[in-house]
């Protein structure tokens, strides 16, 4: 059954028409199901041969949910719950009302670009008796002298990305979630994010961070021509990660009591772009590509020795590249009155060793943003490729 024309969409009219038309709209035409427009409207598909949330845009709302399988709980038990999950996953991004009992929370609303990511961390593999199909690139993740991790918030045997352009649509999906884990498993912990609203700016735009700054703009794109050899397992690996992704996940808190103290000149130095419009110091306008060897009118670098963009671009790092698509968090102030806010960064790459593990290691050695962020959870998980309609994510791995 379809949410949009259907008698849950009649509360959406009534807004809309009550909105339009005040206390002269008639009761017929409230009680008319209006078709819905604009942010709602829009899915992403569940099924493909990659899974959703990982080269669509990030959504104005995230949940990362990491939870532990129940004592007792084996391979089997894991089977029937990604089985479970994709069903509910597959109908809530197509704006289906989702089979078995529903909380109602998203009844008026369309799918709103929902996706529901599925991963595994390294010890769901022992758990379930599949260490023989750990993949090498599961590897921990070395410290770094900048962690100050709480193990409690970090790592996990299941991890849920989940994302949607509207808070009711994307908490919808994460009670359901959670409810479905049931006695199989239990929540580990749990993180929201946000991201701007599709059509908040005048025009679409690369996002902004917490700190101001234009975040996102040199990150591979699906057009370019060696992106899936970047991001994704290759799809004739024969192996289950095949089309599968690896997703790097840290809590970094920017310090934003010293960021904002500093001038705008030393915010941009820091980065290596403008903040207002993120052109590059070398140059240009936003997608202008980036000169690291540009020397300004001061016989000095454009871009610093120290800049961000400069300690983390593949050309530092022998090509090592990955896809930031990360949520923006604020939860409150700490007790020194602090905001308890930064990024909930997600990086994707076909293999950690050769995407996040060496950008940070040298970013760790003192790129000049470091020095405002604490890295407060990490965490990996193996994300395996998308599914057919008649199946469910990991299935070449449990079945
Ligand atoms: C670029 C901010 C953490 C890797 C950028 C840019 C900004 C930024 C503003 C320039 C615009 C762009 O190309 O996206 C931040 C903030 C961070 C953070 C605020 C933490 C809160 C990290 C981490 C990594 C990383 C942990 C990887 C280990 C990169 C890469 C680029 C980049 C690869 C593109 C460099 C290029 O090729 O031009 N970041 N970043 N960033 N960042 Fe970060």
């Amino acid at each position: 059954r379809r949410l949009l024309g259907t008698a849950g969409a009649a509360g959406a009219a009534g807004l809309v028409v009550g909105g339009a038309g005040g206390a002269f709209a008639t009761q017929a035409a409230r009680d008319r199901p209006a078709p819905l427009t604009g942010v709602g409207t829009r899915t992403v598909p569940f099924h493909g041969k990659h899974q959703a949330g990982i080269a669509d845009p990030a959504q104005a709302c995230g949940h990362l949910l990491a939870l532990d399988l129940a004592p007792g709980a084996d391979r089997k038990a894991a089977a029937a719950l990604l089985r479970r999950w994709s069903a509910t996953a597959a109908d809530l991004a197509a704006g289906d009302v989702p089979k078995g009992d529903d909380t109602g929370v998203a009844l008026d609303a369309g799918p709103s670009s929902l996706t529901v990511t599925f991963g595994f961390g390294r010890t769901f593999f022992d758990r379930t008796g599949l260490a023989d199909k750990r993949p090498a690139a599961l590897e921990p993740l070395p410290s770094f002298t900048a962690d100050a991790l709480d193990a409690k918030r970090g790592d996990g045997d299941l991890w849920v990305q989940i994302g949607a352009d509207d808070p009711l649509v994307a908490f919808h999906a994460l009670r359901l979630i959670q409810k479905q884990a049931g006695d199989t498993a239990r929540t580990r912990w749990q993180m929201n994010g946000f991201n701007r609203t599709p059509g908040a700016t005048g025009k679409p735009m690369t996002g902004r961070n917490l700190m101001g700054q234009i975040d996102g703009t040199n990150n591979p794109k699906p057009s370019d021509s060696d992106f899936d050899a970047r991001i994704f397992v290759p799809e004739d690996s024969g192996d289950w990660m095949a089309g599968g992704s690896y997703a790097v996940v840290r809590r970094i808190r920017m310090l934003l009591d010293s960021w904002d103290h500093l001038s705008l000149e030393r915010q941009e130095k820091v980065i290596g772009r403008r903040k207002s419009d993120g052109a590059p110091l070398s140059g240009g306008t936003e997608t202008t590509p980036v000169d690291l060897n540009k020397i300004g009118e001061d016989g000095s670098l454009a871009i610093a020795g120290d800049a961000h963009i400069r300690v983390a671009a593949p050309e530092s790092n022998r090509g090592a590249a990955m896809l930031r698509r990360a949520f923006s968090y604020h939860d409150g102030f700490l007790d020194d009155g602090s905001p308890d806010a930064g990024l909930l960064f997600v990086a994707w790459q076909a293999d950690p060793r050769r995407g996040f593990v060496p950008v940070q290691r040298k970013l760790d050695r003192g790129d000049g943003l470091s020095r405002f962020l604490r890295h407060e959870s990490s965490a990996l998980f193996a994300v395996p490729g998308g599914c057919a309609q008649d199946e469910y994510v990991g299935q070449r791995l449990l079945e």
